[in-house]
Parts: structure tokens; C-alpha cells; sequence
């Protein structure tokens, strides 16, 4: 059995398309027919015509697919994909938040549940967020969730003051910043690239500050030849396919001794053969009730025509 081939042949003959995120394997991201960040996922699954979404990412990523595709069959290799953020804002506690601050503006990172969009005025992604919260006037206090650090991030950028959910990325998190100042001595000339996710310390030492796509794009269109990358360790291979003659780090995790870069445990349980399993069972899929799915698409809409 060729899994790529047996996955080509079954995404024509289903009239399927798939979606990958930078932090899925390097052979899922291969076979996939977009690769690319939180935002650019989400406008792709806005305006594709195939009958089926093959989700490669996590939970959350699909959710948001389904959302967008009430009628689409959205499938996701693992159920199990899921995300140390969206987690860590379960949505009954924020609803008591949220209530017990009326009047506020609430935006969401796209790293959490429908049921939390489902809460929200707006959503934002990594890629977008310093435009959404510009875009709310400037008298209009703002909940910013789940993530503490791109809300600090976005803080700082905009100078607004935000009310922030105290959530945050394992993965990003895991980053030292002992050892990466330790390898940037070794690799002096090398510059620091950061996803916002980080906290504060990482992102001090960065040359530049954005999502996925913002960071390959990035080095692609910066003549500089060394970068250390700090988040995930996947986005390493559609940067270097980007950027064949650039040299790539990736920063080190505090408890890592073995290999010296940071991956996401979610992103991973994705494997090929799930994924041509999930093409032929058609499933397991993703689910979200009318209620929730309809609360949660304005924000989703808000974001994306802002996006444009
Ligand atoms: P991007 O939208 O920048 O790809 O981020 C997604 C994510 O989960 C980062 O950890
Ligand atoms: Fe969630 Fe962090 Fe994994 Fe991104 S890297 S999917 S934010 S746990």
C-alpha cells in the first residue's frame, strides 16, 4: 500500500480537499493542497467548493472549518488533536467573565473552542490581531482571550488596555531563555525570529514577531541568510523548502536535552496513515450544534472581512 497515492486517488475521487498547518509533519504537509497558518486555513476552508475537508491540524483549526461549512462533511484525522490554549479556557468560566464585565468588547484568539467564539465579538489570529484591536475604538474596553502572551504582545504594540484571560501555549512556553542566549553566543549573527505566543523574555530578543506565514514570509523576503526560529519545530520544513539556502536554528526548549527544538504533542497525533483512514471512513468528523455554530460564525465573519 502507497499511503500517498491511496490519499491522492481518494481525495478525487471524494471530491476532497486537504488542509495543513505548518506544524504537521513534513509528509502530511507535502501531500496537503494548502499549507499555511491559522488565518489562511480558515479563509481557505471560507471559499472551497470541495465535499470534504481533510482537517491536518488540531481541533480548534476544523471547528472553525465546520463553522465556515455547516453542510461540508470536516474531518480531522485524530479527535485527540487538540490544544493546551483552547484548553485552558473552558467555556463556563469565561461566560462568568465575560458577564461579570458588560460593556466590554470580547476578542478571541482562534485558539479556543466554538463554545467560546460562541462568547465572542470578534475573533483574531496570531496574523491579525494588532488590526482587530485597532479596528475597536479606542473608548471601548476590550476582554482579551485565551492567550496572556499575545495579549501582552498586542498591549504593547497598540498601547491599549486590554482585560486578559490567563491562558497560554505549552509549547511556546517551553522555550529557555538561558539556552537561547546561550546559542545566539554560539550563532552570534544569527537573528531571532518569534511567534507571539512566547512570552515576553523570548520575544525581547526577536528581530521580528508574527505568525507562521508572517515568519516564513519573513525570511523569505529578507536577504539574510541565519535565523533561529522560536515556536514550533514543523513550520522548520516548509521554511527551509521556502528558503533552500538559508541557514535554520530552532530555539531551545528548557527541558530538552536531547534535541534542541520545541514540538506540539496535538499537531502530532496527525499521522498518514490517520489521515487516509479519515479519507476512506469519513470520519471521525467534527460536530458543532446550530446554537453554538451560529453564535460562533459572526465573530469568525467579523474577522475574516476585516481580514481581506
Ligand atoms: P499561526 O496562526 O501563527 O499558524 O498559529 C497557530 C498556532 O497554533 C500557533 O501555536
Ligand atoms: Fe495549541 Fe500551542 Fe499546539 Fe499551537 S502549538 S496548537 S497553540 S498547543
Amino acid at each position: 500500500m502507497n499511503l500517498k497515492e491511496d490519499i491522492a486517488r481518494l481525495k478525487k475521487e471524494k471530491n476532497a480537499i486537504i488542509l495543513a498547518h505548518y506544524y504537521q509533519e513534513p509528509e502530511i504537509q507535502d501531500i496537503a493542497d494548502y499549507v499555511g497558518d491559522s488565518l489562511g486555513l480558515s479563509q481557505k476552508a471560507a471559499e472551497t467548493d470541495a465535499d470534504i475537508i481533510v482537517f491536518a491540524g488540531v481541533h480548534f483549526m476544523a471547528e472553525t472549518a465546520k463553522i465556515l461549512n455547516p453542510t461540508k462533511t470536516v474531518v480531522l484525522p485524530d479527535l485527540e488533536a487538540g490544544c493546551s490554549l483552547a484548553e485552558s479556557c473552558p467555556p463556563e468560566a469565561f461566560e462568568k467573565y465575560v458577564k461579570a464585565h458588560p460593556n466590554h468588547t470580547v476578542i478571541t484568539y482562534v485558539n479556543c473552542s466554538a463554545e467560546v467564539k460562541a462568547l465572542t465579538d470578534i475573533v483574531c489570529t496570531s496574523s491579525n490581531a494588532l488590526k482587530i484591536v485597532e479596528s475597536i475604538p479606542k473608548d471601548t474596553p476590550i476582554i482579551f482571550a485565551p492567550d496572556r502572551n499575545l495579549g501582552k504582545y498586542i498591549i504593547k504594540e497598540t498601547g491599549r488596555d486590554m482585560l486578559l484571560w490567563d491562558g497560554s501555549c505549552i509549547v511556546h512556553e517551553a522555550f529557555s531563555i538561558e539556552k537561547l542566549i546561550k546559542l545566539h553566543k554560539e550563532y552570534p549573527d544569527y537573528k531571532i525570529i518569534a511567534h507571539p505566543e512566547s512570552e515576553e523574555h523570548i520575544l525581547k530578543t526577536a528581530t521580528y514577531i508574527g505568525s507562521t506565514s508572517g515568519m516564513i514570509n519573513y525570511v523569505k523576503t529578507h536577504s539574510y541568510q541565519k535565523f533561529i526560529v522560536a515556536t514550533e519545530a514543523g513550520i522548520l520544513h516548509k521554511m527551509q523548502q521556502e528558503v533552500p539556502n538559508t541557514e535554520l536554528v530552532p530555539a531551545p526548549a528548557k527541558e530538552d536535552n536531547t534535541c534542541a527544538c520545541s514540538e506540539c504533542a496535538f499537531m502530532k497525533v496527525n499521522t498518514m496513515q490517520k489521515l487516509y483512514d479519515c479519507l476512506v471512513n469519513e470520519r471521525p468528523q467534527i460536530k458543532v450544534s446550530k446554537e453554538i455554530r451560529e453564535r460562533a460564525l459572526l465573530p469568525i465573519e467579523r474577522m475574516l472581512e476585516l481580514s481581506k
